[in-house]
């Protein structure tokens, strides 16, 4: 890191994920650790949880924010359920513009949705989701960084 410059917010998160993880967290704590410390690390970030796949079935594992009736998305269902189905991300601007959409909350603006996978098999385990209630709130920069967020998390499993 050149001298001077801050570290980046998701660089701050995958440190406490380590320093827990040296603690001998377990892998529900470290999951219930992460979606605490993304949240805690943007105020953009309205909502935002870990779901589980469960054979055809995401659970959701733990989140922070507004209560959701989604506690349960079959794979293919809402955004959350299409990232899996189509084995990519996906940042969507104004969820206004989707049919296939589950509201978690009508104050939902934005939700950015980010795979966790084993980094040897590819096979999914599960995702990070955010909402935000500004429109267009997650950036390529987000994308990237929940990115080295969930990589870490795929070795979890
Ligand atoms: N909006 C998601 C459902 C999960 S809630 O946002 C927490 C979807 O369309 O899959």
């Amino acid at each position: 890191m050149p001298v001077g410059s801050e570290p980046t917010s998701v660089a701050t998160v995958i440190g406490d994920l380590e320093a827990a993880q040296a603690r001998g967290a377990s892998q529900d704590e470290l999951l219930e650790a992460a979606v605490r410390a993304i949240e805690a690390s943007e105020p953009r970030y309205d909502w935002v949880g870990i779901y589980l796949l469960d054979g055809d079935m995401l659970t959701l594992h733990n989140y922070v924010g507004r209560p959701t009736e989604h506690s349960r998305i079959p794979v293919g269902v809402g955004v959350c359920g299409s990232a899996v189905a189509e084995r990519r991300d996906i940042n969507v601007p104004d969820v206004r513009e989707l049919e296939n959409y589950l509201a978690c909350s009508v104050e939902t603006r934005a939700e950015l949705v980010v795979l966790i996978s084993d980094p040897v098999s590819g096979r999914i385990h599960g995702q990070i989701d955010l909402d935000s209630d500004r429109p267009g709130a997650f950036t390529p920069e987000d994308e990237r960084e929940l990115r080295r967020v969930a990589d870490w998390l795929g070795r979890l499993f």
